[in-house]
């Protein structure tokens, strides 16, 4: 029996793969993983717990048993942790780091592999992430990397962070971004890479409407929708 359809979107934070992974998922009615938020989520408990985020064994046992689920709601989808709604917590520069931090240890990536396989279902999934088509779902029948220069993303972060009415520092941002792009590119386990069978989007110069419009191309031609 053939396994149900994964489109596996992978790439560098502030790509865009939040938008388009949203747009696909709702446009073809399959289910979506972000599984970037269960790497916050693990970051936040354990801090919260009081662990340190290098503290591998720990981390493993906090990820066998955090109680994570998403909330699909009208506003978005709402991250809950054992019940508390941790969805902005998770959303700040420092969760993005921290998160980047735990994902660099192999036996924590081990530990969270299996909660990202069970998203796999009819009639298809969309999985926003780094290793999406490279090590959770190499056989995902669709794989995209959309990459965005360094310069693109910290612009675009300052223009989300304004519209929240919300202070931000150009050079402080892509200077995190650069950071968190050198862990995750150069980390021994999962580095975020394209798959070999991925097709390359750049979004630099794109809207989002003409990277929705060339993702869904890619996708209809390897499903045969
Ligand atoms: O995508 P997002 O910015 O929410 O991911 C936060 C961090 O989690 C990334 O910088 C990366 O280090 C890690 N991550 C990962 N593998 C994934 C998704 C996220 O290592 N599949």
């Amino acid at each position: 029996m053939s396994k149900a359809a994964v489109i596996a979107v992978d790439g560098p934070g502030g790509a865009g793969k939040g938008e388009l992974t949203r747009r696909l998922a709702s446009e073809l009615g399959f289910s979506l993983l972000d599984s970037g938020a269960i790497y916050r989520v693990l970051a936040y408990a354990a801090r919260k717990a009081g662990l340190a985020l290098f503290d591998e064994d720990s981390l493993c046992q906090e990820a066998a048993v955090m109680d994570l689920s998403f909330d699909p709601r009208e506003d978005g989808v709402h991250v809950l942790l054992g019940g508390d709604d941790v969805s902005s917590a998770i959303r700040t520069e420092e969760a993005g780091a921290n998160a980047s931090k735990v994902a660099q240890l192999p036996a924590v990536r081990k530990a969270l592999l299996q909660r990202q396989r069970d998203f796999r279902k009819e009639p298809g999934l969309v999985a926003d992430g780094r290793d999406m088509g490279t090590v959770v779902f190499p056989d995902a029948q669709v794989k995209i990397f959309l990459d965005a220069a360094p310069e693109v993303r910290a612009r675009r972060r300052v223009s989300q962070l304004e519209a929240a009415g919300k202070q931000a520092d150009y050079g402080l941002i892509l200077k995190e971004i650069k950071e968190r792009d050198d862990r995750d590119r150069n980390r021994i386990v999962a580095p975020l890479k394209p798959a070999a069978d991925a097709v390359v989007l750049d979004s630099s110069d794109l809207g989002i409407e003409e990277v929705f419009a060339k993702a869904m191309e890619i996708a209809r031609a390897r499903l045969g929708l």
